[in-house]
């Protein structure tokens, strides 16, 4: 898998996403991540414009229900032409293998399907203290990589911290899509597992998805070159 940044474009409109899409140069355009903020707003016209303008889109709606209405949403999503769309591994083997039935299209293509392990919001206390679950993060988060590999999934989103043991367990070729990702000198914000993209690179992460260090930027477009800098080239 080829190493790319994805922008992720949290905003609540059509215009300010594509506004800041402009700012790139003509020939420039970023992979970029679509969430819940900018879907429910816009609803599906809103992938259909980024895939005409020349956008590889990552559509992440973090799916989490009972398979069969995984199925069939995905079904519905199938027809959208992302290029990686996702759901919550803590959903379940069974959900997962669903959601891959509904996303395969009649002659066998689909997009790439990622699992959330955990958020990288969550911290080792919340795991603990909320969540209840009294493993380690780092095998908790290999375990779900485990299952969405064994349910048949492309790879899972996950801290860059722990990219490499998800490698280890799941293979070189199961693809790690890494948000949480900060330059030196920038705040974690709401972020707990963060690192640099340098050190994502280094952990072996195949993605990292940058919002606010880039979105939130004086120079998006530098900021985007960094990371391109220190992530990819
Ligand atoms: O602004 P920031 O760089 O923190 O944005 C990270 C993006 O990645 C957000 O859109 C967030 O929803 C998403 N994400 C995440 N952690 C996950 C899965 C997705 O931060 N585990």
């Amino acid at each position: 898998m080829n190493r790319d940044v994805i922008i992720a474009c949290d905003f609540s409109s059509a215009s300010q996403t594509l506004d800041f899409l402009g700012l790139f140069s003509r020939g420039n355009k970023p992979f970029v991540k679509i969430g819940m903020e900018l879907f429910y707003s816009e609803g599906p016209d809103i992938v259909r414009r980024l895939k005409a303008a020349g956008h590889k889109v990552f559509l992440d709606l973090k799916l989490h229900d009972i398979p069969n209405t995984v199925r069939k949403s995905m079904k519905v999503l199938s027809s959208l032409d992302v290029d990686m769309c996702n759901l919550h591994s803590a959903g379940g083997s069974v959900m997962m293998k669903a959601a891959l039935e509904g996303l395969t299209r009649p002659d066998g293509s689909r997009p790439l399907l990622i699992a959330v392990t955990q958020l990288t919001s969550t911290s080792p206390e919340m795991l603990r203290d909320e969540l209840l679950i009294g493993a380690p993060m780092e095998d908790t988060v290999r375990s779900y990589a485990l299952n969405a590999r064994n349910s048949g999934l492309d790879g899972i989103v996950c801290s860059p911290r722990e990219a490499r043991a998800v490698k280890e367990a799941c293979g070189a070729g199961f693809v790690t899509v890494t948000p949480g990702i900060r330059f030196p000198e920038s705040g974690a914000d709401d972020q707990t597992r963060i690192t640099t993209p340098a050190a994502a690179r280094e952990n072996g992460s195949d993605f990292i998805v940058v919002g606010r260090p880039i979105t939130a930027a004086a120079d998006p477009v530098a900021a985007y070159e960094r990371c391109m800098k220190e992530f990819v080239l």
